[in-house]
């Protein structure tokens, strides 16, 4: 079961990885994306984070936990906009848990804190929340049952929990670039089932959790040319495509992408849904 799933955006399957492995192959892959992570060169990713806001309504006092919150994408916004809520960031990776941290000082939040937790194994007692939210991160816990357990577990009652996934249609010049990859040998297998809609209501569904609505949403990224766009990769899960190449290797990634569409801008759409539910 806890196979299942496969990792979209990592051109990878859990198939070849035993959990531990597969956790700690995320967890390196995103401590070294993260100086780059949701920088201009993807900053895409703070576009889906701050609307995931739009789903959440909460009351004053009330407590957030948001899961791998990576450089707190959805948490910032959100803290910003509901001082009066007190908030936590949870994530996997010591380098994202930093750059949140700076973030947050940056912002002068006080109602914010972060900590470097694996969200399969949450150190916070029983019916701790109000609301807990995930943007795009739920299909890399290996173990999603355990994670969605612990989630049920924190949340108080009625408490709500609002995800992000990535989307159907793929991302067009993405799924083109991993395809070229895979001619080069840098990465095996290109099949890539994201966990969509319905695999998420199934695993809720056992959960415990009570679907209340989903909310489709594209977010979009202009590139200057080919090679910014194959260069982004480096801030994000991607970046091990380009770490299993050489520098002439990644200079053919991009030639050869090139040579299929042309020299000029790219602009990449990402679809998401926000998925919201209640306990
Ligand atoms: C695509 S990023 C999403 C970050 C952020 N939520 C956002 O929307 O930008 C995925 C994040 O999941 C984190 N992650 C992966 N597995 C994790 C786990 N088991 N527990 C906590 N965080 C994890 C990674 O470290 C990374 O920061």
């Amino acid at each position: 079961m806890r196979y299942l799933f496969f990792v979209i955006l990592l051109g990878i399957s859990m198939n070849s990885y035993g959990e531990t492995t597969f956790k700690t192959f995320v967890k390196d892959v995103f401590n070294r994306s993260a100086e780059l992570y949701g920088m201009d060169c993807c900053n895409y990713f703070n576009d889906i984070g701050k609307r995931l806001t739009d789903e959440i309504t909460l009351k004053a006092n009330d407590c957030v936990l948001d899961l791998a919150t990576g450089t707190g994408a959805a948490l910032l916004p959100l803290a910003k906009r509901e001082r009066g809520a007190s908030f936590i960031g949870i994530d996997i990776c010591v380098n994202m848990v930093k750059r949140a941290i700076l973030a947050s000082d940056a912002l002068s939040l006080t109602n914010v804190r972060f900590q470097l937790m694996d969200a399969e194994n949450l150190e916070f007692a029983d019916e701790s929340f109000d609301v807990v939210t995930c943007s795009l991160g739920l299909f890399f816990f290996p173990e999603i049952e355990k994670a969605l357990s612990e989630i049920y577990r924190v949340l108080k009652p009625s408490g709500t929990f609002v995800i992000s996934l990535f989307d159907k249609p793929d991302q067009e010049h993405t799924m083109l670039a991993l395809s070229i990859a895979k001619e080069l040998g840098a990465i095996e297998e290109d099949e890539a089932i994201p966990l969509d809609e319905d695999k998420a209501d199934c695993y809720m569904l056992s959960a415990g959790f009570t679907k209340l609505r989903s909310t489709p949403y594209v977010a979009q990224q202009k590139f200057p040319c080919p090679s910014t766009f194959i260069e982004s990769f480096y801030g994000h899960g991607l970046r091990h495509v380009l770490d299993q190449l050489s520098e002439d290797g990644v200079l053919a990634l991009k030639n050869k992408l090139i040579a299929r569409i042309g020299p000029g801008p790219i602009l990449e759409y990402y679809p998401v849904i926000y998925l919201s539910y209640r306990k």
